[in-house]
């Protein structure tokens, strides 16, 4: 796979090096082994070496990847107007924002709620990167230099909440473990190291993930077949647990690509869901080049559902992002499209493509919403909700 993606620059490479290494420490103090939920935290989220805890463009065209926000500044007012709805029926209701990323949908959220004449009270970000947040800040304070005193950080999430949570592209970076099943047992997968590099290897899996592997065959009615690889992230149910916690009252906006669980672990689906993205080439080694690259796994939606139920939630829909857009009022926010150039017509309807298109972002990313209490006006789930499916 390597010889296919295009070679690291230099400082890429002796970055990747040092994460290497630190990541052998650990291998070594571990006996000869971690897991691959192990692995993944480390290459994302290490201090001062994990790839999103480093000052490298990650978004965007000189990045990795090209999320939602990045693409389309459509995204973030269509994300705002559901906002909007919900703000305007809670006193001093307020915008929280999971992993902001480069702060692209504050901006466009901001921007279009103070069209809208409703900006929020604040507009909290909770993020894990410190750089990431610098970047943030910057951002915001670049583009709405009045708006950055609404704008607040957290370290940790609030005791209670009521507006809007946001998450777009967050779950699906959570590390996963990996495991495969036997007809006698399920094996967590670990990663070894050697000279050239890391290598799987893989262990009995301790009891936490021999016994979701076996939920999931009671949720779907079926063994999985022998040698069926596949991921689980075991710290999802909690992190939806503490967002529903925290919710007073108000709705969870949970974007990202992903399916439901019996689709998830179908038997045809026998690889699993991690998804690697260097410099826009998305491939299936997440061995190689440790910290400057991303490492992602699809979400399992029902895990998300199942667990906000747990905490007293509601779901309030579970739409394809196309459809979100659609019953979220992307027809209005065109509305005035003929007004523009023709060359910003075409790069408006490009945008529109790639966001709605099913094999662009349309069909594979999908919206779930989480509310507590009596909600109106919000419509993203009016029409193909497919709730039903989770
Ligand atoms: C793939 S990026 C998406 C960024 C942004 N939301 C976007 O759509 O462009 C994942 C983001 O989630 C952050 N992150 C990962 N785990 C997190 C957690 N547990 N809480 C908050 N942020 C987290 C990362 O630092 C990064 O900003």
């Amino acid at each position: 796979m390597i010889s296919r993606l295009p070679r690291p620059d230099d400082d890429s490479l002796a970055h990747c090096q040092k994460v290497c290494a630190s990541i052998r420490q650990a291998i070594d103090e571990a006996d000869g082994s971690i897991s691959f939920a192990q692995f993944m935290h480390l290459a994302l989220y290490a201090p001062g070496l994990g790839y999103y805890n480093v000052g490298t463009t990650k978004f965007g065209a000189a990045g990795d990847f090209v999320t939602a926000p990045e693409l389309s500044p459509i995204f973030g007012r269509v994300v705002a107007r559901q906002c909007a709805a919900v703000l305007e029926q809670l006193e001093k209701g307020q915008i929280l924002e999971l992993g902001a990323g480069s702060g692209r949908l504050a901006v466009e959220i901001l921007r279009k709620l103070t069209d809208l004449k409703s900006p929020p009270e604040r507009y909290l970000i909770l993020e894990i990167s410190a750089d990431l947040k610098a970047r943030q800040e910057e951002l915001i304070g670049e583009e709405l230099p009045d708006l950055l005193p609404r704008v607040e950080w957290l370290s940790k999430l609030p005791k209670k909440f009521a507006g809007v949570v946001i998450a777009n592209e967050v779950a699906d970076a959570l590390p996963v473990e990996r495991f495969e099943r036997t007809d006698a047992a399920v094996f967590q997968m670990h990663v070894t190291a050697d000279e050239t590099g890391f290598d799987w290897s893989r262990k009995p899996a301790p009891e936490i993930l021999a016994v979701a592997v076996e939920k999931i065959e009671t949720d779907i009615g079926e063994a999985l077949p022998q040698g069926y690889q596949s991921e689980i992230s075991l710290g999802l149910p909690d992190w939806i647990g503490q967002i529903a916690t925290c919710l007073d009252k108000g709705l969870v906006l949970l974007f990202d690509y992903g399916v439901s669980r019996r689709e998830y672990y179908s038997r045809e689906h026998n690889q699993g869901w991690l998804r690697c993205h260097f410099r826009h080439h998305a491939h299936n080694e997440p061995l190689i080049y440790p910290g400057i690259q991303d490492l992602t796994s699809w979400v399992d939606f029902t895990a998300v559902a199942e667990s906000a139920v747990d905490h007293g939630l509601d779901v309030a829909g579970y739409v394809t992002q196309a459809q979100f857009l659609i019953n979220g009022g992307l027809a209005d926010e065109l509305a005035g499209i003929a007004d523009l150039s023709v060359a910003e017509q075409l790069e408006m309807s490009r945008q529109v493509k790639l966001l709605t298109l099913p094999g662009e972002m349309g069909e594979n990313f999908k919206c779930i919403g989480l509310s507590r209490g009596d909600l109106t006006g919000v419509t993203a789930f009016n029409c193909a909700d497919r709730a039903h499916v989770l």
